[in-house]
């Protein structure tokens, strides 16, 4: 990483986690035990991109960093739930995360799911208490939901698991499709929330808004298909996480469709399209450029 960069992000990611660890629910009615599992995951370390991508979106736009704490917190939150779920036996079956054993493994699987739950309801409560002003928090809530849901990350995830069972049409075109449809939409749509919900709390005008929009879109791709790359080419111990599981488990993937060079070719290019479409921000968009160049280049 970039050291300009990697100062920024490490002081951010002291306040994210700060905040994080403040954000998880008082014991009260919430039986320790949940709390327990959802702290395990949450307080797992992890890159903290999207948390980070919203202030640097935010600050970028004029406002501050302190201001997008809330909303960076619950896309953090919401992250989290999907790696907690999506390592589930009924899902990618996975047995190690952030370097811990995963959730279910360390919790059974009725609290992981249980503790992905509250994450991600606990997400929206942050949201709608902490954002000022109230317009702009339902609207930071609308977009969220609209990611995370059905027509995004859930969605995503639903047309990854049924890829497995799909035979590749032997168009490299239509399979070319349907693979940015399922990356888009089961890890684009959050990152591109990341970015936009920063840009919302500065207040940002409606230009702005399809630049920030344009960034998250090429960004979030192109973090998938690095994602797909690590699972080939990447350590488990660096990653924290298993690898070698996409082509186990028959999953429709960049390197799978397009071989490793032209994966890389094409996740620069997006980077690429994501630089130019925040330019018009002049210097303050340099640390979100910067975290685009980090995408591709990050071994973990
Ligand atoms: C992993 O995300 C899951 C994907 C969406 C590819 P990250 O690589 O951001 O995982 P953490 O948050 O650093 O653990
Ligand atoms: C996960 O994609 C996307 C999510 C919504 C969590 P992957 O299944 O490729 O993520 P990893 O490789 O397990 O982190
Ligand atoms: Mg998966
Ligand atoms: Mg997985
Ligand atoms: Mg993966």
């Amino acid at each position: 990483m970039h050291p300009g960069l990697a100062d920024r992000w490490n002081r951010h990611c002291d306040s994210i986690e700060r905040a994080l660890l403040a954000s998880l629910p008082e014991c009260g009615d919430c039986p320790p035990r949940l709390r327990e599992a959802m702290e395990y995951s949450l307080m797992a370390g992890g890159k903290r991109l999207r948390p980070v991508l919203t202030l640097f979106a935010c600050e970028a736009c004029g406002g501050t960093a302190a201001e997008a704490i809330p909303a960076a917190c619950a896309l953090e939150m919401v992250h989290t739930y999907s790696l907690i779920h999506d390592d589930l036996p009924a899902m990618d079956d996975d047995d190690l995360r952030r370097g811990r054993p995963t959730n279910h493994k360390q919790f059974g699987e009725a609290l992981a799911i249980l503790a992905g739950d509250a994450l991600l309801t606990r997400a929206f409560e942050i949201v709608a208490a902490g954002v000022r002003p109230a317009d702009v928090a339902a609207a930071c809530c609308a977009d969220l939901a609209a990611a995370a849901g059905a027509a995004g990350m859930v969605g995503g995830q639903v047309a990854d698991l049924e890829a497995e069972d799909l035979a590749p049409s032997g168009d490299q075109d239509v399979d070319g499709r349907h693979l940015v449809a399922i990356h888009r939409r089961k890890t684009g749509a959050l990152i591109a929330c990341a970015a936009s919900l920063g840009g919302r709390v500065a207040g940002i005008n409606e230009e702005t808004r399809l630049s920030l929009a344009a960034f998250g879109r090429n960004v979030g791709l192109a973090f998938q298909i690095a994602d797909d790359l690590l699972d080939r080419t990447g350590d488990r111990d660096r990653m924290g996480k298993g690898v070698g599981k996409d082509a186990a488990l028959g999953k429709l993937t960049y390197p799978g469709l397009y071989g490793v060079e032209e994966s890389r070719r094409k996740a620069a290019a997006l980077v690429d399209a994501a630089c130019s479409a925040v330019e018009p921000l002049g210097p303050a968009g340099e640390p979100l450029t910067a975290l685009a160049r980090f995408v591709l280049e990050r071994d973990h």
